[in-house]
């Protein structure tokens, strides 16, 4: 029986049960593996949670991103019982097994570019950056990478390297790898200098096109490898001309493309990943996330010549790809797309952004309100001139939500913005019931400032 606190309701966290549990985590699990919330769930379906002490939440994180047809999809559970029912792991090196095919072949058909692909499956996002990074050296035969400012690709060496966040992701663990060279990322919103979307977006392109003559030869670049929507820095829409200019460097000057779509695809920005809203086609794309509808599972996806140019053996692992949750992800599309979740992520995002929008005309620390689809941002404030982030506010809207029932998560080097992940399948009640929350939450912290 529930006892706990229904949402919308006050609780005190963690519950009893919580508590408990947390007092063996932080006895066997290091500090280091950090907590959004201090609770245990028990359950969950579609957008909603229950934790171990009975309390109710709505869901707008689904597991960074993961959920997006939310928490434990039906159709999806029984793909993995009917997989689990038949074969676990034989590792793909050894028994092939017909899922990972399939699975191949649909993400060939559903990615852009109207070339012949290959696929590799992997397990995590990070493992996937690495591997394009492997591909992309070895097809080039260059060693440069070009990354961003506000990126993450990973926890892993290379994809940290890679990563541009210093607390706490990358604190002492230099050095990185040498081939990695940094340029801005097109945050028009925190630009330097007064400019608007479309001239920051060229500006950054030229940077990188200037840098060729000063950090590092054109001919020893591999690849540029970007988030066609920033995730962990803070949901931002980059202008069209920055994608489409960094599409025209890489035609001028032989780099391959690699589009990180691991937190921005399948489906969450309206279409199946953010970097058809540009008009742009990667040379590698990578996914991860909802790929597996909830299961372990990341994919690299590329132009056939440039993934075939690996050697026997190049690639590959024990684990990628691993049964249960190529047939997980088969059933994810397919209900992403039976469903119709891309029209239902435009108009879920309109109703979010509208009402944020709202809130930003009401509450001065809303700084800014981003989005596409439903990869929606605020960026939280202390002032709007000097834009000073309003860090340890942010903080105290997430434990105030919380304490109500909502689950959000914030972002960003500066720990400042709130971004929404909410399940695509999310009821529109549920919604607007956590947009209630949110703003209670928002109204109080800035009445205090
Ligand atoms: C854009 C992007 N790339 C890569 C990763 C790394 O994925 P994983 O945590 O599965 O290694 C993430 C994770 O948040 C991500 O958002």
């Amino acid at each position: 029986m529930n006892k706990g606190k229904k949402v919308g309701e006050e609780r005190a966290l963690p519950g009893e049960k919580s508590a408990e549990l947390l007092s063996v985590r932080n006895k066997y699990v290091p500090k280091a593996v950090y907590q959004v919330t201090p609770i245990f769930i028990a359950k969950g379906e579609g957008a909603l949670i229950e934790d171990v002490d009975g309390n109710e939440y709505i869901d707008f994180v689904a597991g960074i991103s993961v959920l997006n047809i939310g928490q434990r999809n039906d159709e999806v559970v029984s793909a993995i019982k009917e997989q689990a029912d038949k074969h676990l792991h034989t590792c793909f090196h050894v028994l092939m097994y017909e899922p990972y095919v399939k699975l191949a072949k649909r993400l060939a058909e559903i990615t852009p570019g109207d070339f012949p692909k290959q696929v590799l499956l992997t397990n995590s996002g990070a493992e996937a950056v690495e591997n394009a990074v492997k591909v992309a050296r070895r097809y080039t035969g260059r060693y440069g990478i070009i990354a961003f400012e506000h990126a993450f690709h990973g926890r892993t060496t290379l994809a940290m390297g890679l990563t541009s966040q210093v607390k706490y992701y990358k604190y002492g663990f230099g050095p990185f790898d040498p081939g990695i060279q940094r340029f801005p990322y097109a945050y028009s919103y925190r630009a330097p200098f007064d400019t608007t979307d479309a001239d920051y977006g060229k500006y950054c392109v030229k940077r990188i096109e200037d840098s060729f003559r000063t950090y590092m030869p054109a001919e020893e670049i591999a690849a540029i490898i970007v988030e066609p929507v920033l995730g962990e820095g803070g949901y931002v829409i980059p202008p069209v001309e920055f994608l489409k200019g960094l599409r025209r460097l890489c035609d001028d000057y032989g780099i391959l493309l690699i589009a990180d779509e691991i937190q921005s695809g399948m489906g969450r920005t309206g279409k199946m990943w953010a970097i058809e809203h540009f008009d742009v086609v990667p040379d590698i794309l990578l996914a991860a996330k909802s790929l597996g509808g909830g299961l372990v599972l990341s994919a690299v996806v590329g132009r056939r010549d440039i993934m075939d140019s690996v050697d026997i053996g190049g690639l590959g692992g024990t684990y990628g790809g691993n049964p249960l949750s190529c047939a997980a992800a088969l059933k994810a599309i397919e209900v992403i797309e039976r469903d119709k979740l891309l029209d239902r992520a435009v108009e879920l995002g309109k109703i979010a952004k509208g009402r944020l929008e709202g809130m930003k005309e009401k509450y001065n620390i809303i700084g800014d309100v981003r989005g596409l689809g439903c990869a929606i941002s605020v960026e939280l404030v202390k002032d709007r001139k000097t834009k000073e982030p309003a860090t340890k506010e942010t903080g105290e809207i997430r434990k105030k939500c919380l304490e109500h029932g909502l689950i959000i998560m914030s972002c960003a080097a500066l720990h400042n913005v709130i971004r929404f992940m909410f399940p695509l399948v999310i009821k529109k009640d549920e919604l607007e019931r956590g947009l209630d929350i949110l703003e209670d939450a928002i109204k109080e912290v800035n009445k205090a400032m």
